[in-house]
């Protein structure tokens, strides 16, 4: 099953710009709080931008940012750059001191083999991280359904977890993930929920999620064309307090 939103269409520059303004800073807290060293062998999974995976680069010895199109990955990066399927190809060679995979597994039907092969790849010692969404965990696009204008937004983020569930994502994944990672033998398992109730950067990845998934929602009958015209319409005009789903960081450590 493909992944939906596809990062050959020109709003991924638009949403990866977005989901870094809006997730980076906890990001990185997560990652500074394993202790990241300058020797570190680092794998950023589904990378997507170069935006963690410059991060990495910054602060450790190696990095390499994979991705199973990797569009944006491109130039002359201080990371190497590699397509790779984490469902489906063996994880690259080498023990890792840390793995990072934002907003992937959640999407990836194979999840469970892909989480393995990560634990798999880590050195005796090594950190991963794994933050995904738990779009089921608050799955209003506007909490606050004061009106028609909210109302017709969480119907179309409705649509959007429709068509999420239909490729494989597993709405309530990110709850998970602690007793996942205890699970498969991590140690110092914590995790933290966090999504902002709004901000500038909700209403860019609103407008290019929609805007990218719009065919999709109107051949699904999950919306009609003038209700997604609607919806962008208030998206720019400012007033809707537009939410993502919260994302869930989740650490744990190879014994
Ligand atoms: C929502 S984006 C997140 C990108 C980046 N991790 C971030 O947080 O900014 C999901 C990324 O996962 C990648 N992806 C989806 N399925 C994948 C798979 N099976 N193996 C590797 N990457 C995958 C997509 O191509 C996309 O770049």
């Amino acid at each position: 099953m493909s992944y939906l939103l596809d990062n050959r269409r020109t709003e991924a520059g638009r949403r990866f710009a977005a989901i870094s303004e809006l997730f980076d800073a906890t990001t990185f807290r997560h990652l500074a709080a394993t202790g990241i060293a300058p020797d570190w062998r680092c794998w950023e999974v589904g990378a997507g931008s170069p935006a963690v995976a410059g991060w990495l680069a910054a602060r450790c010895a190696y990095v390499l940012a994979t991705d199973i199109d990797t569009t944006w990955l491109g130039g002359d990066q201080p990371f190497e750059v590699r397509r790779h399927d984490v469902a489906a190809d063996p994880p690259p060679g080498g023990d890792f001191d840390l793995i990072h995979a934002r907003l992937v597994l959640v999407h990836v039907p194979e999840r469970a083999a892909a989480l393995a092969s990560l634990v798999d790849a880590l050195r005796p010692g090594g950190w991963l991280v794994v933050e995904d969404a738990d779009p089921a965990l608050q799955p209003l696009s506007c909490p606050d359904e004061a009106g028609p204008a909210q109302e017709l937004a969480n119907r179309i983020r409705r649509g959007f977890r429709t068509l999420l569930a239909r490729r494989g994502a597993e709405l309530d994944y990110g709850r998970k993930l602690p007793r996942l990672l205890r699970d498969a033998g991590l140690t110092q398992v914590r995790a933290e929920a966090w999504f902002p109730l709004t901000a500038p950067a909700n209403a860019v990845l609103e407008r290019a999620t929609v805007e990218q998934l719009r065919g999709q929602l109107v051949d699904a009958g999950l919306a009609t064309e003038d209700e997604i015209a609607e919806h962008l319409t208030n998206v720019d005009n400012g007033r809707l307090d537009l939410a993502p789903a919260p994302l869930i960081s989740a650490t744990g450590r190879r014994s």
